[in-house]
């Protein structure tokens, strides 16, 4: 079954993050307490399961790959740490316990976020000390930096974040969710790509289909904002209608939402398997993701 698989990957991601958390020692072991609590608590791993599941199908073997997977972990806990405070959307839950400023204030919060941020990188270029002849850590480090950034998933929460309470185009809302979600999937599934040597023409097939699977995944996302519970998702539903967020679901409706996540889905796995390289468990991953329940 797909799902004892997902869980079993996660479970042997989570044993990866763990060897690469910072230790709670020292006068600041606070903010350290705070990062790892906000890890630790758990989480799909997706990104990190599709960086690996991509790195693979490639025929990448060694364990370069484990420190951008625990890397990317990293960016993307941090950006949910942030994305929770009160001056964003104000949630008390996350993963099923309460979220970090909820526990450890609002300053540690956000300093949590940014130690976060921080280490992935400390912790990505550990990987010349692995491979110092790969000439892929250089180009995955880029993507790292600019898929986060600006120009990826903080250029994406801005708009989100500026944009609250008022209307949005059809463009905006493109360009938030192929930001603030898309563009971790991407360095996530490209990242793996890279590592493992694939062609241009290859990285940019991936690419297309990461695009399209964040899309889905955030439509998904806003869906079970507003049919899920509290105790299956691990946050509060509801949220996006307390910040009054424009998503894909009270702009179109639940039916042509999920009629959408199916098209995008469709797509982004039929670009995969139009690739020479099979991997058949990355597939149903994918499938699996979009049509998640939490
Ligand atoms: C939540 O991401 C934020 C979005 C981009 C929708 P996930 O649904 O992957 O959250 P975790 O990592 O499983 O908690
Ligand atoms: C946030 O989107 C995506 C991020 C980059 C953190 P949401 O605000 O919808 O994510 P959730 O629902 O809080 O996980
Ligand atoms: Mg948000
Ligand atoms: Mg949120
Ligand atoms: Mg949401």
């Amino acid at each position: 079954m797909i799902t004892e698989e997902i869980k079993k990957r996660a479970g042997q991601i989570d044993e990866i993050l763990a060897g690469y958390l910072p230790r709670e020692e020292g006068q600041q072991s606070i903010v350290i307490e705070a990062m790892n609590y906000s890890v630790r608590a758990g989480g799909k791993r997706l990104r990190p399961m599709l960086m690996q599941e991509t790195y693979r199908l490639f025929g990448g073997k060694s364990r370069v790959i484990e420190p951008f997977m625990a890397a990317m972990e990293m960016i993307h806990t941090y950006s949910l740490v942030h994305d929770d405070l009160p001056a964003m959307d104000n949630d008390e839950y996350r993963r099923g316990q309460k979220t970090t400023h909820a526990v450890y204030g609002e300053a540690m919060g956000i300093l949590a976020g940014d130690g976060l941020l921080n280490y992935a990188f400390e912790t990505a270029l550990t990987a010349f000390d692995l491979e110092p002849e790969n000439p892929g850590i250089v180009r995955a480090l880029k993507l790292l930096a600019g898929k986060a950034g600006i120009y990826g998933m903080i250029g994406g929460q801005t708009v989100d974040v500026a944009y609250s309470g008022k209307p949005l185009t059809e463009e905006q809302l493109d360009f938030i969710y192929r930001l603030k979600t898309g563009a971790l999937l991407e360095a996530s599934m490209v990242i793996g790509a890279v590592l493992a040597g694939a062609t241009r023409n290859e990285q940019a097939a991936v690419e297309a289909a990461a695009t399209e699977l964040g899309l889905a995944f955030q439509i998904q996302d806003d869906i079970l904002d507003v049919t899920s519970t509290q105790e299956v998702l691990g946050k509060p539903i509801g949220s996006d209608a307390k910040n009054q967020k424009t998503t894909y679901v009270s702009w179109k409706g639940i039916d042509q939402a999920r009629a959408e996540v199916e098209r995008l889905s469709q797509r982004a796995v039929s670009r995969i398997n139009q690739l020479v390289v099979r991997n058949e468990f990355l597939t149903e991953l994918m499938l699996y993701l979009i049509h998640r329940e939490k």
